[in-house]
């Protein structure tokens, strides 16, 4: 028993840093992840989110570019594109929901576009293209392998002075007072009708009872309250000018000065997708809801005032599993 134990052990760690593989599990994992009306339906409904890239697409994409549509899921990036009459469009997804892409486009007679049953990374282009066009951000940006997957094509398939849309990216944690159901305190921190539950704070990092490791936990828009701080990205990257994802740091040391009095009972986690200065795409909580849920890092409630100093810790050991996140509030 103890054999085979090591020997699994030794063969997940071998797959944790083979990148190669990674990525190939990564994929059989979350090939099915867009079959379903469900999450297009919510992703199309999502008015600023298309807003956003219509503006971008009629701005950036020209007459003649040839352009590629990394994950069309529906075909909606594709179709907004083919208005700006492009050369010819590669629309390209691995869930076999791109069939229905495939008929909208027959029904609303849209042409020019290739679409193209087969993960990104399988697919090659003779000439280079203009234009690669990608909505693959996840709740908590990077969990659709959005950076492997676009720095893979734009190595192999983009023109050098070719377009990444969007490209630039800010990501945010930020200290919040977040109130719903979603958020409880932790048991120890709770007394209800006089039974008290204190004495658990000792065992409660290391029992088998906890489901997450570092409770990261889905909110709703609503029940965000308020920012303690002054919101600042932790990341900003443009996939424009990077080349590897290891331009990226995965580990952070934070300090941030208290601009609100009140109390904190955790870090809220969202991203701006950057099309340009006049163009952004925002999943803040303070702002109306997209289609992206955001994450939230549950901490012990905690009162502060203004100029108050938050120290915290942030450690991404594998940026597109969140179950390898971990934040810790130092002081
Ligand atoms: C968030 S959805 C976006 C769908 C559509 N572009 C939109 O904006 O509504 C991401 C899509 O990317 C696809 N996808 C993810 N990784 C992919 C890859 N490496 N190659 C091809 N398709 C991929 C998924 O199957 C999914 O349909």
């Amino acid at each position: 028993m103890k054999l085979i134990s090591n020997l699994l052990r030794k063969t997940l760690l071998y797959i944790k840093n083979h990148k190669a593989l990674k990525n190939i599990i990564y994929d059989v994992i979350n090939v099915d992840e867009f079959t379903d009306f469900y999450s297009h339906e919510r992703m199309l409904a999502d008015s600023r989110r298309v807003n956003s890239y219509k503006i971008a697409i009629d701005k950036y994409i020209k007459e003649g570019d040839t352009v590629i549509d990394l994950g069309t899921g529906t075909g909606i990036l594709s179709f907004l594109a083919a208005k700006q009459k492009p050369k010819k469009i590669y629309a390209i997804d691995q869930s076999k929901f791109i069939e229905v892409a495939e008929r909208i486009a027959k029904h609303n007679k849209i042409e020019n576009i290739e679409f193209v049953y087969k993960n990104s990374r399988q697919f090659n282009l003779a000439e280079k293209a203009d234009v690669i066009v990608q909505e693959q951000m996840g709740l908590i940006l990077f969990e659709e392998n959005m950076l492997t997957n676009i720095l893979d094509l734009k190595k192999r398939v983009l023109k050098k002075n070719g377009l990444i849309l969007p490209g630039k990216f800010s990501f945010f944690v930020e200290p919040a007072f977040i109130s719903g159901i979603n958020t409880p305190p932790f048991i120890y921190e709770q007394k209800i009708h006089g039974i008290d539950f204190s004495f658990l704070k000792q065992e409660y990092a290391s029992s088998i009872f906890k489901k997450q490791k570092n409770d990261l936990n889905y909110q709703t828009t609503t029940a965000f309250k308020y920012f303690l701080c002054n919101p600042e990205p932790i990341i900003t990257f443009d996939l424009n000018t990077i080349n590897t994802e290891k331009e990226i740091k995965t580990s952070y040391n934070i300090t941030k000065e208290v601009t609100k009095e009140g109390f904190s009972n955790g870090f809220i986690i969202y991203f701006n997708a950057i099309f340009d200065a006049e163009n952004i795409l925002s999943t803040a909580p303070d702002l109306n809801e997209t289609s992206w849920e955001r994450m939230f890092f549950r901490t012990e409630k905690r009162h502060y005032n203004i100029g108050d100093k938050i120290n915290f810790s942030l450690t991404m050991e594998n940026l597109v599993d969140r179950s390898t996140w971990s934040l810790m509030v130092k002081n």
